[in-house]
């Protein structure tokens, strides 16, 4: 019998339908990104609305493609944290009032762990532990030991902008549209990496596996309109747009490759699992690619649909539900990451 899986931690309404065994029998994704476009990132107030507007029609149209009736689902998993606290509240209330309609446990999951669960559906057969985890996205980006799919610690991260939140700035600040790491991406597809040289925060320090995009960002920042130039200056163009977004991309992937590779040496682990919206990108995916091969190491990289927010990756709370655990209904939404910083 399968579960029911419910994620509205930021801007996407998404719903699943996950057997035991780990198929999923639908996905259901509803984005919120022409709402927030405007506003070049996500605006809690209008995604907490848009979460309450499109929860139920969401979860019925789960529920329908999943080809199985209701009283078939023997378990509501809910995503509980981290994220934004107006946007959880809306999944975990639907999931609480399901749970109790239907009188069926409820369950509760990590967002992080769960991105990172998407390469155990992903590749069952690959997928082992330990591992070193990298969780790229728009609000986190993590390093992370995982020793069991529930069980990970944090190694270290950005210690101020996520990876995914400087692509989104970095694409406003050209001129792009939201969310950025796809226009970024596009953008910088004729585009020289070498043309600007960017900075690299942290990337030479091996006593640390955190790292920094702020200062990324600023430095794009500056290049596109230096201290004193016109509030009006038009964004850039043609090949100096090109050049920029690929001197910004090739950089953000550069921070994050340096600090996975020192990840990977300091713990011994030989196989990367990775996830996270930002793990949707060409030139990660092809450098985590090539830097596993010359390595020798195994790396489980989940199609783009299962990278970027989804309720599949619900399925962890199968790992939950086979050790007999569950949640009473007092299960609280937790916004921020339990542990240290982001
Ligand atoms: O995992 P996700 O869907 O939501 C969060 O948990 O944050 O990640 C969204 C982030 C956004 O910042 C978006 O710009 C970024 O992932 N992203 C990308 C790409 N596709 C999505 N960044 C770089 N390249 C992409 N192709
Ligand atoms: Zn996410």
């Amino acid at each position: 019998m399968p579960l029911l899986a419910i994620e509205t931690t930021c801007d996407e309404t998404a719903a699943a339908v996950v057997t035991q065994s780990r198929a999923v029998l639908s996905s259901v994704v509803a984005s919120q990104e022409q709402l927030h476009a405007r506003w070049h990132g996500v605006v809690p107030e209008v995604a907490s609305r848009a979460h309450v507007e499109r929860i139920v029609p969401v979860i019925d149209e789960a529920i329908e493609r999943s080809g199985v009736s209701r009283d078939a689902l023997e378990a509501v998993a809910v995503a509980v944290r981290p994220g934004l606290v107006g946007s959880l509240l809306v999944g975990i209330s639907a999931a609480k009032m399901i749970a109790v309609a239907m009188e069926r446990p409820l369950v509760g999951y990590d967002h992080i762990a769960a991105h990172l669960y998407a390469c155990r559906l992903a590749a069952p057969e690959r997928m082992r532990y330990p591992c070193v985890g990298v969780v790229a996205s728009g609000g986190h980006t993590s390093l992370l030991h995982v020793t069991s799919p529930l069980e990970l610690e944090r190694l270290g991260g950005t210690i101020d902008d996520a990876i995914g939140e400087a692509f989104d700035k970095a694409s406003s600040l050209l001129g792009l549209g939201y969310p950025g790491g796809p226009a970024i991406e596009l953008a910088a597809k004729d585009g020289d990496s070498r043309r600007f040289r960017f900075p690299r925060p942290l990337s030479r320090d091996r006593n640390t596996l955190d790292m920094s995009f702020s200062g990324l960002k600023t430095a794009l920042r500056y290049q596109v309109r230096p201290p004193g130039a016109a509030a009006d200056t038009p964004p850039p163009t043609g090949q100096l747009l090109a050049d920029l977004a690929a001197s910004f991309q090739q950089a953000a992937v550069d921070t994050v490759m340096a600090k996975v590779r020192l990840a990977v040496e300091q713990t011994g682990c030989d196989l990367v699992a990775v996830g996270g919206g930002v793990t949707a990108n060409t030139l990660l995916r092809e450098t985590l690619t090539a830097y596993a091969k010359d390595a020798r190491l195994e790396l489980v990289l989940p199609p783009r649909e299962l990278c970027t927010d989804n309720a599949a990756m619900g399925a962890i709370a199968w790992e939950r539900i086979e050790r007999g655990e569950q949640d009473s209904l007092d299960l609280e939404v937790v916004p921020g990451l339990i542990r240290g910083s982001r």
